[in-house]
């Protein structure tokens, strides 16, 4: 069919024709966000989830929400090896200066700048020469740990948006990626404004091991977080996902088809997206067959191991590419270590450097049981694949 009116969107972040499944989460959100704007406590939240389940496509969405009830919102990326003082110092100022507009939270707003100014100069962070003019003030955001500093922030931010009868949320995707000390000191921060019902939320995004790391970090982390899972789709959402654009479309797909992709799939967003993808351009008629969608499915893997799987195998060392192949090569996940050593001819001990690197890199995760298993749905068949 045309292509151009291909409603399917596979790709990182794209976001889908239908979010099926989802609307727990949204509501989950949506609470959150307005009960933050009533200066009630409310609750941040954690998206837990395996790659290409769709956490990106859901910060974005409540993103989009949070603006519509009101509240400013900014939305950052953890890059491996990137500071959160770093990270959040752009965002920070952007709400602060728009608050000092509003009159009623001009001067606790201001207050907050000469902070940020503080906090700037402290952790090093290059801010251009834009905060000529500032003042700074002694002891404000100026201890240089992270831990102190920016709850402070977080309590000008919240106190200037609660004058202004506004909100603030924070959302963070790939979570796993800070480093202990940043991940305790955002804890302290929301802890903080959910202990002075301050209107600062945040919805964190990131893989599954971020629910322990968090809870390492501060015990009281698990109360104060949701951590709704964000995973395949079920058998009902899948199957709405791939044929409601299709009928929005004035096009159909027959039963045997759906139900094809659905199944194979496993309801893997990012796999249902793309499979539906090539089946709507190789198909003939205004209506799917069960013949598009099964010879669809080969030129479907192809495009996935050359891009979706590709682009995380490539970012392995050769060695690291061994440990996953070794494990790969004992079936599907997960895996106990001793295991993989063995297979490999090796000391569990002697991994260990090459384990925590690839766990760092996001490829592979300590599931709750203290086995490993691959971040990347269905990645050990994509391994095998390659031979
Ligand atoms: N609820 C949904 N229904 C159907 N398709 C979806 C849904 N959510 C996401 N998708 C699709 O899944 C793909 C992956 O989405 P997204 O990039 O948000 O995943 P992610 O969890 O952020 O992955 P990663 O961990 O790799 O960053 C996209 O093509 C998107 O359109
Ligand atoms: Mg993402």
């Amino acid at each position: 069919m045309d292509p151009y009116r291909n409603p399917f969107a596979p790709g990182a972040g794209s976001r889908p024709p239908e979010l099926a499944g989802r609307d727990g989460i949204l509501e989950a959100a949506r609470i959150s966000c307005g009960r933050a704007l009533k200066g009630r406590s409310s609750r941040s939240m954690m998206l837990l989830g395996l790659r290409g389940t769709g956490k990106t496509v859901l910060l974005n969405e409540i993103k989009k929400i949070a603006e519509r009830d009101g509240l400013l919102t900014s939305k950052v990326e953890a890059p491996e090896g990137e500071s959160l003082a770093r990270l959040l110092y752009p965002e920070m100022r952007k709400v602060m200066r728009s608050l000092s507009g509003i009159e009623s939270a001009k001067q606790i707003a201001t207050r907050g700048l000469k902070g940020l100014r503080n906090f700037a100069s402290i952790f090093k962070i290059d801010v251009g020469g834009v905060e000529v003019g500032i003042e700074p003030e002694l002891g404000l955001a100026d201890s240089g740990d992270i831990q102190y500093d920016l709850p402070d922030l977080f309590t000008m931010i919240g106190r200037a948006a609660q004058a202004a009868d506004r909100g603030w949320i924070l959302l963070i995707d790939e979570v796993q990626y800070l480093s202990e000390a940043d991940l305790s000191a955002l804890i302290v921060a929301l802890h903080r404004m959910s202990q002075e019902s301050l209107p600062v939320v945040m919805v964190g995004a990131g893989l599954p091991q971020i629910a322990r790391l968090a809870g390492e970090a501060k015990s009281y982390a698990e109360r104060l977080f949701l951590y709704p899972g964000v995973g395949a789709l079920d058998k009902k959402s899948a199957s709405t996902a791939i044929e409601r654009p299709i009928i929005d479309e004035d096009a159909s797909i027959e039963p045997e088809a759906l139900q094809t992709i659905v199944e194979r799939t496993q309801g893997y967003p990012f796999f249902l997206q793309e499979w539906a993808s090539v089946t709507w351009n190789n198909a003939e008629g205004s209506k799917i067959t069960f013949n598009d969608a099964n010879q669809s499915y080969t030129e479907t893997l192809a495009l996935l191991d050359e891009g979706f799987f590709k682009v995380r195998i490539d970012r392995l060392t050769k060695a690291e590419t061994q440990f996953v192949k070794a494990m790969s090569d004992l079936g599907d996940g997960p895996y106990a270590m001793g295991d993989i050593a063995k297979a490999m001819g090796r000391t569990q001990q002697s991994l260990g450097p090459a384990r925590a690197s690839i766990i760092s890199k996001g490829m592979i995760y300590s599931t709750d049981h203290g086995y490993l298993d691959f971040t990347v749905p269905l990645f050990a068949p994509f391994m095998r694949r390659q031979n």
